[in-house]
């Protein structure tokens, strides 16, 4: 999988070099690509913003740098699939498992990380003429810019990637996946089995996979009816 990933603060992003995802790329599995905005501005301040028409606080990113740059990322694309374009937004639709699959069979994603009041609305009309782009939001908050959206979006996808993670198993029994019909997942524990006066339930000791199974499902129930009751509603 290629991954684009266009911002001013192109050094946010090296975080996407290390661990999982850092392996991934030095694999061969992925290649990720990050591209400073600024690199697409031909004045002397290299301005990427500008004052919102009908007025309001705050500034407004340029369409112009956007456009160039989303030219070429256009232009440098070898596979024959429409590129998806990610436009990071408060107001976009909301990242979640479901998306995270269905971005992970792509073959070349981009994030446009939007700073300020946002990116100006003709970029991502225009654009579609040469992408499949999605507003996405990470969550009902708003934050200084997309970056840290676009970061945790890439992991989310990255991990599902066959070959990223070393035990695929994993994946299938952790919160969300369908495996665990969406539910929360159920609390884990390690050695020692007493430790600082508590104790690891004693039914994981027992050996017995059927009643262990059934105490997870249980306690995956219990969880997910506390703190996320819609997600019990939802898989009904
Ligand atoms: N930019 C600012 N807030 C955001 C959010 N919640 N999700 C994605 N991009 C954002």
């Amino acid at each position: 999988m290629r991954i684009d990933v266009i911002s001013i603060f192109p050094e946010y992003l090296s975080g996407l070099e290390l661990s999982l995802i850092g392996k991934a790329a030095k694999a061969g599995l992925l290649d990720i690509r990050v591209h400073d905005l600024r690199d697409w501005t031909h004045d002397r301040h290299r301005t990427v913003d500008d004052t919102p028409y009908g007025g309001g606080a705050g500034m407004v990113m340029k369409p112009e740098p956007w456009g160039e740059a989303l030219d070429d990322l256009a232009e440098s694309y070898e596979s024959d699939e429409r590129p998806t374009l990610i436009f990071t937004s408060p107001s976009g639709e909301v990242f979640n498992q479901k998306l995270a699959e269905e971005l992970s069979a792509k073959e070349s994603i981009a994030f446009a990380c939007g700073r300020y009041e946002g990116i100006d609305a003709r970029v991502a009309k225009w654009a579609n003429e040469k992408f499949d782009v999605r507003e996405v939001s990470i969550g009902d908050y708003v934050l200084n810019g997309g970056e840290v959206a676009a970061m945790v979006m890439t992991e989310a996808i990255v991990r599902l990637i066959p070959g990223v993670i070393g035990n695929p198993q994993s994946l299938v029994e952790e919160s969300y996946s369908d495996a665990e019909e969406g539910l929360l997942e159920y609390p884990i524990y390690t050695k020692p089995a007493s430790w600082r006066g508590l104790d690891v339930p004693e039914i994981l000791l027992s050996g017995n996979h059927g009643k262990i199974d059934r105490w997870r499902r249980e306690q995956s129930r219990m969880i997910t009816s506390l703190r996320r009751p819609e997600l019990l509603e939802e898989g009904e």
